[in-house]
């Protein structure tokens, strides 16, 4: 490749707000990835490219060089499709949705990531499972597709490897909340993947990356022109993200709440949401006819134990140990527990995404750098989620944690009361789940 620019001259040029070229970028991003960028200018770009943002066109090219960095895939079958959440706290669903879709007769390849910022990622709640592996090498990944329909794997040094150093780098640099930068994270390890068909589920409220309405839609408009170019068929959801999703946060809690959906159990928003996503991913992958055909499937699979049993082939295949799926006490457990009280009588109005996230990462249930280990046993258990009545000393969360330190947890009983909480005499108005829903078919 001829080399027009130094890396210094590119920083500064995004930094003064010019638009790079696909030359450029493809210099940054292969620079980076095989390591002759170090990452300190990394950074400065990174955030030079969060403050400035990128065009359309800016945004298609760094997809693409992140999409090339590594191998592509490529599936003889053609109703290929995978979801993708833009994170949130809670978010268990590709644990439960992929193996719905599977078992209704779609072929799911799942890429994801680690934990980012203040939401946790689906590669690390699956480290909670004994010998499960997520580096799956290429040939096995498109075997494995082949043979079960269904694989659970994280970008590798051979799949996406740009988003693998970039992503880390992000998470770490204060660069996350770029619509850019997320578009070409999320689709270059999913183009990757081979896919036909993809459901983006745009988190927005206090716990998503795109707090405000008006920017999820921006990013789902992205992520759908984006799709759209590269010739997918498309779904995007934007659905509420201001408190945790489900009851539990923290890995191997979730890990238990997504086997009891799939059991046919778990609580209502976590049903609600996953049936939507699995049934937008039926239809695309063309086991069912519409949107409504594919939730009856999804429905039909969780009953009849089918989608259960894929969650347990996907683990097996990969090495895992399935006998947690039967004796939750199988996973990392917290030795300690600790449970917050109502502070009042009222109404739950508000309990607040980001701050529960970094509340988290406080007990070891997410990382502050890079290097950082997780306490795979640590997390929260919400009791009553927003709308619910309370009396004083009604047990609202339980801390499950391994801090022998009880100022720690004391001081953060003090910040879920104080900051994370919200009561009311007043019962909140409904919030609904799924906000708004719209689907994209790259033929039409
Ligand atoms: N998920 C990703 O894979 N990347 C992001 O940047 C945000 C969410």
């Amino acid at each position: 490749m001829l080399q027009t620019i130094t890396f210094a001259q590119a920083i500064s040029k995004k930094r003064d707000g010019l638009k790079l070229s696909k030359q450029e970028i493809n210099f940054l991003i292969s620079g980076y990835t095989n390591g002759t960028i170090p990452d300190y200018q990394m950074s400065s770009l990174l955030m030079a490219i969060y403050t400035k943002g990128m065009s359309k066109q800016e945004t298609a090219w760094l997809t693409e060089a992140m999409l090339y960095s590594g191998k592509t895939l490529k599936h003889k079958s053609n109703k290929v499709v995978d979801k993708h959440s833009t994170g949130g706290i809670g978010d268990k669903t590709s644990f439960i949705i992929a193996p719905i879709a599977a078992a209704a007769g779609v072929d799911v390849p799942m890429i994801a990531g680690r934990g980012l910022g203040h939401t946790g990622g689906t590669i690390d709640k699956l480290d909670a499972i004994k010998g499960m592996s997520t580096k799956v090498p290429p040939k096995k990944f498109i075997k494995q597709l082949e043979d079960i329909g269904i694989v659970l794997a994280g970008q590798s040094e051979i799949i996406a490897p740009a988003d693998k150093k970039v992503y880390a780098l992000r998470d770490v640099t204060g660069t996350i909340e770029s619509i850019p930068l997320i578009t070409a994270s999320i689709m270059s390890k999913k183009l990757a993947e081979g896919i036909n068909g993809i459901v983006f589920d745009v988190k927005t409220g206090s716990g998503a990356f795109m707090s405000k309405k008006s920017d999820a839609k921006a990013l789902a408009k992205s992520l759908k022109d984006t799709g759209l170019a590269f010739g997918k068929d498309v779904y995007t959801m934007i659905t509420d993200m201001s408190q945790p999703l489900g009851d539990k946060v923290g890995h191997s809690l979730e890990l238990i709440e997504s086997v009891e959906v799939l059991k046919g159990k778990g609580p209502k928003d976590l049903i609600e949401i996953s049936i939507e996503l699995a049934g937008a991913m039926i239809h695309l992958g063309g086991a069912a006819k519409n949107l409504n055909e594919g939730k009856r499937l999804a429905k039909k699979v969780i009953k009849n134990g089918t989608a259960l049993k894929k969650f347990v082939q996907v683990i097996k295949a990969q090495g895992g140990d399935t006998s947690f799926v039967k004796n939750y006490k199988k996973l990392p457990t917290a030795k300690f527990t600790y449970t917050i009280k109502s502070p009042k009588d009222g109404y739950i109005t508000k309990i607040e995404g980001k701050k529960t996230g970094l509340a988290c990462i406080v007990i070891g249930g997410g990382r502050n750098v890079k290097e950082d280990k997780i306490d795979l046993g640590a997390g929260f258990d919400f009791h009553l989620k927003v709308g619910a009545k309370v009396k004083k000393g009604s047990p609202l969360m339980t801390i499950h944690h391994n801090c022998r330190d009880q100022k720690i947890i004391k001081s953060l009983e003090l910040n879920f009361l104080e900051n994370i909480y919200k009561f009311s005499t007043k019962k909140p108005k409904y919030q609904p789940l799924m906000i708004e829903t719209k689907s994209y078919f790259s033929k039409n």
